[in-house]
Protein backbone atom coordinates (compact mmCIF):
# COMPACT_ATOMS: atom_id res chain seq x y z
CA UNK A 1 0.00 0.00 0.00
CA UNK A 2 1.15 3.41 -0.92
CA UNK A 3 -0.61 5.50 0.85
CA UNK A 4 -0.32 7.24 4.40
CA UNK A 5 -3.85 7.99 6.23
CA UNK A 6 -4.50 7.42 9.84
CA UNK A 7 -6.85 4.24 9.81
CA UNK A 8 -5.82 1.81 6.67
CA UNK A 9 -9.03 -0.23 6.91
CA UNK A 10 -10.59 2.62 5.12
CA UNK A 11 -8.38 1.81 2.12
CA UNK A 12 -9.96 -1.01 0.75
CA UNK A 13 -8.68 -3.28 -2.15
CA UNK A 14 -11.66 -4.90 -2.66
CA UNK A 15 -15.02 -4.76 -4.11
CA UNK A 16 -18.14 -4.76 -2.28
CA UNK A 17 -20.49 -7.13 -2.75
CA UNK A 18 -24.11 -8.21 -0.10
CA UNK A 19 -21.91 -6.87 2.57
CA UNK A 20 -18.86 -9.03 1.84
CA UNK A 21 -15.30 -7.37 0.64
CA UNK A 22 -14.20 -9.78 -2.00
CA UNK A 23 -12.12 -10.41 -5.25
CA UNK A 24 -13.08 -10.28 -8.98
CA UNK A 25 -14.00 -13.78 -9.53
CA UNK A 26 -11.14 -14.52 -12.11
CA UNK A 27 -8.86 -13.01 -9.55
CA UNK A 28 -8.06 -10.27 -12.12
CA UNK A 29 -7.51 -6.62 -11.11
CA UNK A 30 -6.72 -2.77 -12.23
CA UNK A 31 -4.37 -0.94 -11.00
CA UNK A 32 -5.10 2.88 -10.07
CA UNK A 33 -2.38 5.54 -9.95
CA UNK A 34 -1.66 8.75 -8.28
CA UNK A 35 -1.96 11.56 -11.12
CA UNK A 36 0.50 13.93 -9.26
CA UNK A 37 3.13 11.43 -9.79
CA UNK A 38 1.53 8.55 -11.69
CA UNK A 39 2.92 6.11 -8.76
CA UNK A 40 0.55 3.02 -8.24
CA UNK A 41 -1.13 3.53 -5.25
CA UNK A 42 -3.76 0.29 -4.80
CA UNK A 43 -5.30 -2.27 -7.13
CA UNK A 44 -9.00 -2.99 -7.18
CA UNK A 45 -11.24 -6.37 -8.58
CA UNK A 46 -11.76 -6.57 -12.29
CA UNK A 47 -15.12 -6.98 -11.76
CA UNK A 48 -18.10 -8.06 -14.88
CA UNK A 49 -21.12 -9.23 -15.99
CA UNK A 50 -21.47 -12.02 -12.52
CA UNK A 51 -20.44 -9.48 -10.65
CA UNK A 52 -22.62 -7.11 -11.02
CA UNK A 53 -25.56 -9.61 -11.15
CA UNK A 54 -24.72 -11.16 -7.86
CA UNK A 55 -24.72 -7.36 -6.46
CA UNK A 56 -27.86 -6.18 -8.16
CA UNK A 57 -29.70 -9.60 -6.45
CA UNK A 58 -28.19 -8.68 -3.12
CA UNK A 59 -30.00 -4.92 -3.44
CA UNK A 60 -32.81 -6.68 -4.35
CA UNK A 61 -32.96 -8.54 -1.83
CA UNK A 62 -32.28 -6.49 0.72
CA UNK A 63 -34.11 -3.80 -0.61
CA UNK A 64 -37.45 -6.01 0.47
CA UNK A 65 -37.04 -5.09 4.07
CA UNK A 66 -35.55 -1.52 4.00
CA UNK A 67 -38.44 -0.64 2.29
CA UNK A 68 -40.13 -1.45 5.44
CA UNK A 69 -37.84 -0.18 7.71
CA UNK A 70 -39.62 2.85 9.62
CA UNK A 71 -38.18 6.54 8.93
CA UNK A 72 -36.44 6.92 12.50
CA UNK A 73 -34.36 4.07 11.81
CA UNK A 74 -33.51 4.61 8.19
CA UNK A 75 -32.34 8.08 9.37
CA UNK A 76 -30.71 6.87 12.50
CA UNK A 77 -28.50 4.91 10.43
CA UNK A 78 -27.45 7.69 7.66
CA UNK A 79 -26.94 9.92 11.11
CA UNK A 80 -24.24 7.67 11.97
CA UNK A 81 -22.72 7.60 8.75
CA UNK A 82 -22.55 11.04 8.41
CA UNK A 83 -21.10 11.18 12.02
CA UNK A 84 -18.40 8.50 10.95
CA UNK A 85 -17.53 10.39 7.70
CA UNK A 86 -16.52 13.75 9.79
CA UNK A 87 -14.69 11.55 12.36
CA UNK A 88 -12.39 10.22 9.05
CA UNK A 89 -12.55 13.75 7.42
CA UNK A 90 -8.97 13.70 6.84
CA UNK A 91 -8.39 10.26 5.82
CA UNK A 92 -10.85 10.46 3.54
CA UNK A 93 -9.58 13.90 1.94
CA UNK A 94 -6.21 12.04 1.92
CA UNK A 95 -7.92 8.74 -0.06
CA UNK A 96 -8.90 11.79 -2.72
CA UNK A 97 -5.71 13.17 -3.34
CA UNK A 98 -3.81 10.72 -3.54
CA UNK A 99 -6.03 8.50 -6.09
CA UNK A 100 -7.43 12.18 -7.85
CA UNK A 101 -5.01 14.88 -7.60
CA UNK A 102 -7.05 17.79 -6.22
CA UNK A 103 -5.43 19.65 -2.93
CA UNK A 104 -6.05 18.65 0.26
CA UNK A 105 -7.98 22.11 0.92
CA UNK A 106 -10.20 21.27 -1.61
CA UNK A 107 -10.51 17.59 -0.61
CA UNK A 108 -11.34 18.22 3.03
CA UNK A 109 -13.99 20.99 1.57
CA UNK A 110 -15.34 17.76 -0.67
CA UNK A 111 -15.21 15.72 1.94
CA UNK A 112 -17.54 18.51 3.97
CA UNK A 113 -19.47 18.55 1.07
CA UNK A 114 -20.31 14.95 0.71
CA UNK A 115 -21.06 14.37 4.61
CA UNK A 116 -23.49 17.37 4.03
CA UNK A 117 -25.45 14.97 1.97
CA UNK A 118 -25.86 12.24 3.71
CA UNK A 119 -26.65 14.57 6.81
CA UNK A 120 -29.55 16.56 4.60
CA UNK A 121 -30.80 13.30 3.57
CA UNK A 122 -30.81 11.38 7.08
CA UNK A 123 -33.21 14.47 8.23
CA UNK A 124 -35.47 14.35 4.67
CA UNK A 125 -35.84 10.83 5.42
CA UNK A 126 -38.38 11.62 7.57
CA UNK A 127 -40.19 14.08 5.57
CA UNK A 128 -41.49 12.12 2.93
CA UNK A 129 -45.07 12.84 2.62
CA UNK A 130 -47.73 11.60 0.54
CA UNK A 131 -51.10 13.74 -0.07
CA UNK A 132 -54.99 13.36 0.32
CA UNK A 133 -56.93 14.56 -2.90
CA UNK A 134 -60.46 15.47 -2.41
CA UNK A 135 -62.53 12.67 -4.14
CA UNK A 136 -64.28 13.42 -7.72
CA UNK A 137 -67.14 11.49 -6.83
CA UNK A 138 -69.61 11.80 -4.11
CA UNK A 139 -68.26 7.86 -2.53
CA UNK A 140 -64.78 8.35 -3.22
CA UNK A 141 -61.45 9.88 -1.81
CA UNK A 142 -58.25 9.68 -3.30
CA UNK A 143 -54.76 9.21 -1.73
CA UNK A 144 -51.28 9.84 -3.01
CA UNK A 145 -48.14 7.45 -1.26
CA UNK A 146 -44.48 7.44 -2.56
CA UNK A 147 -42.98 4.46 -2.34
CA UNK A 148 -38.99 3.68 -3.15
CA UNK A 149 -38.36 2.72 -6.89
CA UNK A 150 -36.24 0.11 -6.32
CA UNK A 151 -32.77 -1.02 -6.60
CA UNK A 152 -30.64 1.93 -7.88
CA UNK A 153 -27.60 1.79 -10.30
CA UNK A 154 -24.83 4.52 -9.79
CA UNK A 155 -22.21 5.70 -11.85
CA UNK A 156 -19.81 8.15 -10.57
CA UNK A 157 -16.98 10.10 -11.90
CA UNK A 158 -13.29 11.15 -11.21
CA UNK A 159 -13.76 14.72 -9.97
CA UNK A 160 -15.28 14.55 -7.43
CA UNK A 161 -15.22 10.92 -6.38
CA UNK A 162 -16.74 11.15 -2.66
CA UNK A 163 -19.21 13.74 -3.05
CA UNK A 164 -21.11 12.92 -6.26
CA UNK A 165 -21.09 8.95 -4.65
CA UNK A 166 -23.07 10.45 -1.53
CA UNK A 167 -24.96 12.63 -3.19
CA UNK A 168 -26.95 9.34 -4.40
CA UNK A 169 -26.42 6.91 -1.86
CA UNK A 170 -28.12 9.63 0.52
CA UNK A 171 -31.68 10.01 -1.32
CA UNK A 172 -31.53 6.47 -2.27
CA UNK A 173 -31.23 4.89 0.93
CA UNK A 174 -33.39 7.86 2.58
CA UNK A 175 -36.23 6.80 0.26
CA UNK A 176 -36.00 2.93 0.93
CA UNK A 177 -34.25 2.37 -1.88
CA UNK A 178 -30.73 0.12 -2.75
CA UNK A 179 -27.66 0.65 -4.16
CA UNK A 180 -25.11 -0.70 -7.02
CA UNK A 181 -22.31 1.69 -7.76
CA UNK A 182 -20.09 1.71 -9.77
CA UNK A 183 -17.35 4.31 -9.47
CA UNK A 184 -14.59 6.06 -12.10
CA UNK A 185 -11.47 3.38 -12.85
CA UNK A 186 -9.35 6.43 -11.28
CA UNK A 187 -10.96 6.81 -8.41
CA UNK A 188 -12.17 3.66 -6.77
CA UNK A 189 -10.84 4.06 -3.60
CA UNK A 190 -13.13 6.74 -1.99
CA UNK A 191 -16.47 4.80 -2.59
CA UNK A 192 -14.97 1.80 -1.40
CA UNK A 193 -14.33 3.66 1.83
CA UNK A 194 -17.72 5.15 1.58
CA UNK A 195 -19.01 1.87 1.67
CA UNK A 196 -16.86 0.53 4.52
CA UNK A 197 -18.10 3.63 7.14
CA UNK A 198 -21.45 2.61 6.10
CA UNK A 199 -21.18 -1.05 6.92
CA UNK A 200 -19.75 1.13 10.37
CA UNK A 201 -22.47 2.70 10.77
CA UNK A 202 -24.61 -0.72 10.76
CA UNK A 203 -26.29 -0.18 7.26
CA UNK A 204 -27.57 -3.66 6.34
CA UNK A 205 -25.72 -6.05 4.01
CA UNK A 206 -26.83 -5.98 0.71
CA UNK A 207 -28.43 -2.38 0.46
CA UNK A 208 -24.91 -0.57 -0.66
CA UNK A 209 -22.58 -2.58 -3.30
CA UNK A 210 -19.47 -1.04 -4.68
CA UNK A 211 -18.45 -2.66 -8.09
CA UNK A 212 -14.97 -1.86 -9.56
CA UNK A 213 -13.70 -3.00 -13.12
CA UNK A 214 -14.50 -2.47 -16.41
CA UNK A 215 -17.23 0.57 -17.40
CA UNK A 216 -18.55 -0.95 -20.01
CA UNK A 217 -19.21 -4.49 -18.97
CA UNK A 218 -20.69 -3.03 -15.40
CA UNK A 219 -22.64 -0.89 -17.18
CA UNK A 220 -24.15 -3.12 -19.64
CA UNK A 221 -24.94 -5.12 -16.82
CA UNK A 222 -26.92 -2.61 -14.90
CA UNK A 223 -28.92 -0.92 -17.90
CA UNK A 224 -29.94 -4.86 -19.08
CA UNK A 225 -31.10 -5.98 -15.68
CA UNK A 226 -34.88 -5.57 -14.82
CA UNK A 227 -34.14 -5.56 -11.11
CA UNK A 228 -32.44 -2.60 -11.68
CA UNK A 229 -35.33 0.65 -11.77
CA UNK A 230 -32.95 3.65 -12.02
CA UNK A 231 -29.98 4.72 -13.31
CA UNK A 232 -28.36 8.00 -12.03
CA UNK A 233 -25.51 9.04 -13.35
CA UNK A 234 -23.16 12.10 -13.30
CA UNK A 235 -20.63 12.51 -16.27
CA UNK A 236 -20.14 13.22 -20.09
CA UNK A 237 -23.06 13.97 -22.33
CA UNK A 238 -21.99 11.28 -24.69
CA UNK A 239 -21.97 8.74 -21.96
CA UNK A 240 -25.55 9.81 -20.50
CA UNK A 241 -27.00 9.30 -23.96
CA UNK A 242 -25.50 5.84 -24.74
CA UNK A 243 -26.48 4.89 -21.35
CA UNK A 244 -30.00 6.78 -22.11
CA UNK A 245 -31.03 4.37 -24.93
CA UNK A 246 -29.74 1.62 -22.91
CA UNK A 247 -32.34 2.22 -19.97
CA UNK A 248 -34.93 2.50 -22.38
CA UNK A 249 -34.54 -0.91 -22.87
CA UNK A 250 -36.50 -1.74 -19.98
CA UNK A 251 -37.72 1.26 -19.43
CA UNK A 252 -36.04 2.47 -16.28
CA UNK A 253 -36.05 6.23 -14.49
CA UNK A 254 -33.02 8.24 -15.25
CA UNK A 255 -31.50 11.22 -13.01
CA UNK A 256 -28.33 12.39 -15.69
CA UNK A 257 -26.21 15.01 -14.60
CA UNK A 258 -23.67 15.64 -17.43
CA UNK A 259 -21.96 18.18 -19.23
CA UNK A 260 -21.80 22.57 -18.79
CA UNK A 261 -21.00 25.10 -20.73
CA UNK A 262 -21.12 28.02 -18.25
CA UNK A 263 -20.98 31.42 -19.01
CA UNK A 264 -20.14 33.62 -16.56
CA UNK A 265 -20.99 37.27 -17.54
CA UNK A 266 -20.17 40.79 -15.73
CA UNK A 267 -22.12 43.71 -16.44
CA UNK A 268 -20.14 47.03 -16.27
CA UNK A 269 -22.19 47.97 -12.70
CA UNK A 270 -20.88 44.61 -11.18
CA UNK A 271 -18.51 44.87 -8.11
CA UNK A 272 -15.31 44.31 -10.63
CA UNK A 273 -13.27 43.07 -7.53
CA UNK A 274 -15.97 40.67 -5.90
CA UNK A 275 -16.35 39.17 -9.68
CA UNK A 276 -13.17 38.59 -9.92
CA UNK A 277 -13.09 36.79 -6.73
CA UNK A 278 -16.00 34.84 -8.25
CA UNK A 279 -14.41 33.82 -11.34
CA UNK A 280 -11.26 33.03 -10.07
CA UNK A 281 -13.58 30.40 -7.97
CA UNK A 282 -15.54 29.52 -10.70
CA UNK A 283 -13.00 28.47 -13.29
CA UNK A 284 -9.91 27.13 -11.66
CA UNK A 285 -12.15 24.90 -8.81
CA UNK A 286 -10.47 21.39 -8.94
CA UNK A 287 -8.28 22.38 -11.69
CA UNK A 288 -11.35 23.36 -13.95
CA UNK A 289 -12.24 19.99 -13.72
CA UNK A 290 -15.77 20.59 -12.68
CA UNK A 291 -19.14 19.94 -14.68
CA UNK A 292 -20.00 23.66 -13.09
CA UNK A 293 -16.61 25.68 -13.99
CA UNK A 294 -16.87 29.11 -15.58
CA UNK A 295 -16.22 28.01 -19.04
CA UNK A 296 -16.92 31.59 -21.17
CA UNK A 297 -16.24 34.94 -19.00
CA UNK A 298 -18.16 37.47 -20.80
CA UNK A 299 -17.17 40.57 -19.75
CA UNK A 300 -18.92 44.19 -20.55
CA UNK A 301 -16.54 46.15 -22.99
CA UNK A 302 -16.55 49.15 -20.96
CA UNK A 303 -14.70 47.14 -17.93
CA UNK A 304 -12.86 44.72 -20.20
CA UNK A 305 -9.40 45.96 -19.84
CA UNK A 306 -9.70 46.59 -16.00
CA UNK A 307 -11.14 43.00 -15.66
CA UNK A 308 -8.25 41.04 -17.49
CA UNK A 309 -5.52 42.90 -15.89
CA UNK A 310 -7.31 42.08 -12.42
CA UNK A 311 -8.00 38.24 -13.53
CA UNK A 312 -4.38 37.67 -14.74
CA UNK A 313 -3.24 38.62 -11.59
CA UNK A 314 -5.19 36.82 -9.05
CA UNK A 315 -4.91 34.14 -11.09
CA UNK A 316 -1.22 34.68 -11.26
CA UNK A 317 -1.54 33.59 -7.62
CA UNK A 318 -2.64 30.58 -8.37
CA UNK A 319 -0.09 27.65 -6.65
CA UNK A 320 0.12 24.37 -8.51
CA UNK A 321 1.73 21.20 -7.05
CA UNK A 322 0.87 18.35 -5.33
CA UNK A 323 -2.10 17.98 -3.56
CA UNK A 324 -0.53 16.75 -0.81
CA UNK A 325 1.83 19.77 -0.08
CA UNK A 326 -0.07 22.35 2.20
CA UNK A 327 0.54 25.08 -0.03
CA UNK A 328 -1.11 24.23 -3.01
CA UNK A 329 -3.98 25.27 -4.32
CA UNK A 330 -4.63 23.51 -7.83
CA UNK A 331 -2.78 20.12 -8.48
CA UNK A 332 -2.88 17.87 -11.79
CA UNK A 333 -5.34 17.08 -14.53
CA UNK A 334 -6.55 13.48 -14.12
CA UNK A 335 -4.54 12.01 -17.10
CA UNK A 336 -3.15 13.04 -20.73
CA UNK A 337 -5.96 13.09 -22.40
CA UNK A 338 -7.43 15.82 -20.05
CA UNK A 339 -3.99 17.77 -20.60
CA UNK A 340 -4.21 17.31 -25.22
CA UNK A 341 -8.05 18.74 -24.68
CA UNK A 342 -6.82 21.91 -22.69
CA UNK A 343 -3.88 22.36 -25.41
CA UNK A 344 -5.95 21.81 -28.23
CA UNK A 345 -8.22 24.41 -26.89
CA UNK A 346 -5.53 26.89 -26.15
CA UNK A 347 -4.09 26.62 -29.72
CA UNK A 348 -7.22 26.96 -31.63
CA UNK A 349 -7.79 29.67 -29.68
CA UNK A 350 -4.51 31.55 -30.19
CA UNK A 351 -4.84 30.50 -34.06
CA UNK A 352 -8.00 32.11 -33.77
CA UNK A 353 -6.64 35.71 -32.51
CA UNK A 354 -6.52 35.15 -28.63
CA UNK A 355 -4.00 36.26 -26.45
CA UNK A 356 -2.20 34.70 -23.68
CA UNK A 357 -1.80 36.30 -20.62
CA UNK A 358 -1.20 33.90 -18.32
CA UNK A 359 0.12 30.31 -18.79
CA UNK A 360 -0.82 28.64 -21.84
CA UNK A 361 1.83 25.49 -20.51
CA UNK A 362 2.17 22.16 -19.82
CA UNK A 363 3.93 22.89 -15.75
CA UNK A 364 7.70 23.42 -14.86
CA UNK A 365 6.36 20.82 -12.94
CA UNK A 366 5.72 18.26 -15.69
CA UNK A 367 3.42 15.50 -15.82
CA UNK A 368 -0.30 15.73 -15.82
CA UNK A 369 0.65 19.64 -14.22
CA UNK A 370 -0.44 22.91 -16.55
CA UNK A 371 -0.24 26.41 -15.85
CA UNK A 372 -3.53 28.45 -14.78
CA UNK A 373 -4.22 30.25 -18.00
CA UNK A 374 -5.74 33.19 -19.13
CA UNK A 375 -6.61 34.37 -22.74
CA UNK A 376 -8.04 37.88 -24.00
CA UNK A 377 -10.05 38.56 -26.82
CA UNK A 378 -11.52 35.27 -27.29
CA UNK A 379 -14.04 34.88 -30.05
CA UNK A 380 -17.21 32.69 -30.54
CA UNK A 381 -15.41 31.09 -33.53
CA UNK A 382 -13.03 29.61 -31.17
CA UNK A 383 -13.26 25.82 -29.86
CA UNK A 384 -13.38 27.24 -26.08
CA UNK A 385 -16.72 28.69 -27.12
CA UNK A 386 -18.36 25.67 -27.93
CA UNK A 387 -16.74 22.31 -25.82
CA UNK A 388 -16.36 22.25 -22.11
CA UNK A 389 -12.36 22.55 -21.72
CA UNK A 390 -12.41 20.83 -18.28
CA UNK A 391 -8.97 22.57 -17.07
CA UNK A 392 -7.19 25.63 -16.23
CA UNK A 393 -8.22 27.79 -19.09
CA UNK A 394 -9.97 31.24 -18.69
CA UNK A 395 -11.04 32.55 -21.85
CA UNK A 396 -11.82 36.30 -21.65
CA UNK A 397 -14.81 37.39 -23.77
CA UNK A 398 -16.06 41.26 -24.05
CA UNK A 399 -19.83 41.90 -24.85
CA UNK A 400 -21.71 45.31 -25.79
CA UNK A 401 -25.65 44.38 -24.49
CA UNK A 402 -27.72 42.38 -22.05
CA UNK A 403 -29.56 41.69 -25.20
CA UNK A 404 -26.47 40.29 -26.96
CA UNK A 405 -24.79 38.52 -24.21
CA UNK A 406 -27.98 36.90 -23.18
CA UNK A 407 -27.74 35.04 -27.08
CA UNK A 408 -24.32 34.04 -26.82
CA UNK A 409 -24.61 32.35 -23.16
CA UNK A 410 -28.02 30.53 -23.98
CA UNK A 411 -26.49 29.62 -27.47
CA UNK A 412 -25.29 26.09 -26.94
CA UNK A 413 -27.14 22.63 -25.81
CA UNK A 414 -25.81 22.86 -22.25
CA UNK A 415 -27.96 24.12 -19.45
CA UNK A 416 -25.93 22.95 -16.16
CA UNK A 417 -24.71 26.65 -14.33
CA UNK A 418 -24.57 29.62 -15.35
CA UNK A 419 -23.39 32.89 -13.38
CA UNK A 420 -23.64 36.74 -13.26
CA UNK A 421 -22.48 39.98 -11.78
CA UNK A 422 -24.51 42.97 -11.11
CA UNK A 423 -25.48 45.82 -8.86
CA UNK A 424 -28.60 46.28 -10.29
CA UNK A 425 -32.10 44.82 -9.02
CA UNK A 426 -34.06 44.67 -12.48
CA UNK A 427 -31.50 43.03 -14.46
CA UNK A 428 -30.86 40.42 -11.54
CA UNK A 429 -34.63 39.55 -12.73
CA UNK A 430 -34.44 40.04 -16.17
CA UNK A 431 -30.80 37.72 -16.93
CA UNK A 432 -31.83 35.48 -14.05
CA UNK A 433 -34.79 34.25 -15.85
CA UNK A 434 -33.58 34.26 -19.11
CA UNK A 435 -30.85 32.60 -18.56
CA UNK A 436 -31.53 28.80 -19.96
CA UNK A 437 -29.67 26.88 -17.21
CA UNK A 438 -30.91 24.48 -14.53
CA UNK A 439 -28.46 27.37 -11.82
CA UNK A 440 -28.12 30.60 -11.55
CA UNK A 441 -25.52 32.08 -9.62
CA UNK A 442 -26.39 36.02 -9.27
CA UNK A 443 -23.18 37.71 -7.66
CA UNK A 444 -21.02 34.57 -6.93
CA UNK A 445 -19.05 31.63 -8.46
CA UNK A 446 -20.61 28.90 -6.55
CA UNK A 447 -23.52 27.01 -6.56
CA UNK A 448 -23.16 23.86 -4.84
CA UNK A 449 -24.70 22.91 -1.83
CA UNK A 450 -26.73 19.90 -0.48
CA UNK A 451 -29.61 22.48 0.33
CA UNK A 452 -30.15 23.42 -3.23
CA UNK A 453 -31.35 21.39 -6.15
CA UNK A 454 -28.19 20.76 -8.54
CA UNK A 455 -29.30 19.69 -11.91
CA UNK A 456 -29.47 21.14 -15.76
CA UNK A 457 -31.93 21.47 -18.33
CA UNK A 458 -30.97 20.34 -22.50
CA UNK A 459 -28.36 18.11 -22.72
CA UNK A 460 -26.98 18.82 -19.47
CA UNK A 461 -29.59 16.28 -18.07
CA UNK A 462 -32.36 15.47 -15.96
CA UNK A 463 -33.50 15.61 -12.34
CA UNK A 464 -32.21 17.01 -9.41
CA UNK A 465 -29.64 16.19 -6.65
CA UNK A 466 -29.45 17.80 -3.07
CA UNK A 467 -32.98 19.45 -1.67
CA UNK A 468 -36.04 18.59 -1.11
CA UNK A 469 -36.49 17.97 -4.41
CA UNK A 470 -33.35 15.38 -4.16
CA UNK A 471 -35.88 12.83 -3.20
CA UNK A 472 -38.44 12.84 -5.68
CA UNK A 473 -35.79 11.01 -7.92
CA UNK A 474 -36.10 8.20 -6.18
CA UNK A 475 -39.16 7.49 -5.08
CA UNK A 476 -42.44 6.78 -7.12
CA UNK A 477 -45.93 8.00 -6.63
CA UNK A 478 -48.64 5.69 -6.30
CA UNK A 479 -52.57 6.52 -5.98
CA UNK A 480 -55.29 4.68 -4.04
CA UNK A 481 -58.40 5.23 -5.00
CA UNK A 482 -61.09 4.27 -2.15
CA UNK A 483 -64.62 3.62 -3.00
CA UNK A 484 -67.97 3.35 -1.31
CA UNK A 485 -67.27 6.04 1.26
CA UNK A 486 -70.84 6.89 1.59
CA UNK A 487 -73.33 6.16 4.06
C1 LIG B 1 -19.70 18.20 -11.01
O1 LIG B 1 -18.69 18.68 -11.48
O2 LIG B 1 -20.28 17.29 -11.60
C2 LIG B 1 -20.31 18.64 -9.71
C3 LIG B 1 -19.71 19.82 -9.10
C4 LIG B 1 -20.41 20.25 -7.83
O3 LIG B 1 -21.25 19.55 -7.24
O4 LIG B 1 -20.15 21.36 -7.40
Amino acid sequence: MKIEINNNNLFKEKAYISGQWVDANDGSTIEVTNPANQEIIGHVPNCGLEETNAAIDAAAEAQKKWRQCPAKEKSSILRSFYDLICVHQEDLARIITYEQGKSMTEATGEITYSASFIEWFAEEAKRIYGDVIPGHLHDRRTIVIKQPIGVVACITPWNFPSAMLARKIGPALATGCSLVCKPAKQTPFSALALAYLAEQAGLPKGLLNVLTGNAQTIGKAMTDSNLVRKLTFTGSTETGKMLLKECAKTVKKVSMELGGLAPFIVFEDANIEAAIAGAIAAKYRNTGQTCVCANRIYVHQDIYDEFCEGFTKAAAKIQTGEGLDPTTDQGPLIDEAALAKVEEHINDAQNQGGLILLGGRRHKLGGLFFEPTVIKDANDAMLIAHEETFGPVAPLFSFATEEEVIARANDTPFGLASYFYTTDLAKSWRVSEQLEYGMVGLNTGIVSTEMAPFGGIKESGMGREGSKYGVEDYLEIKYISIAGIDR
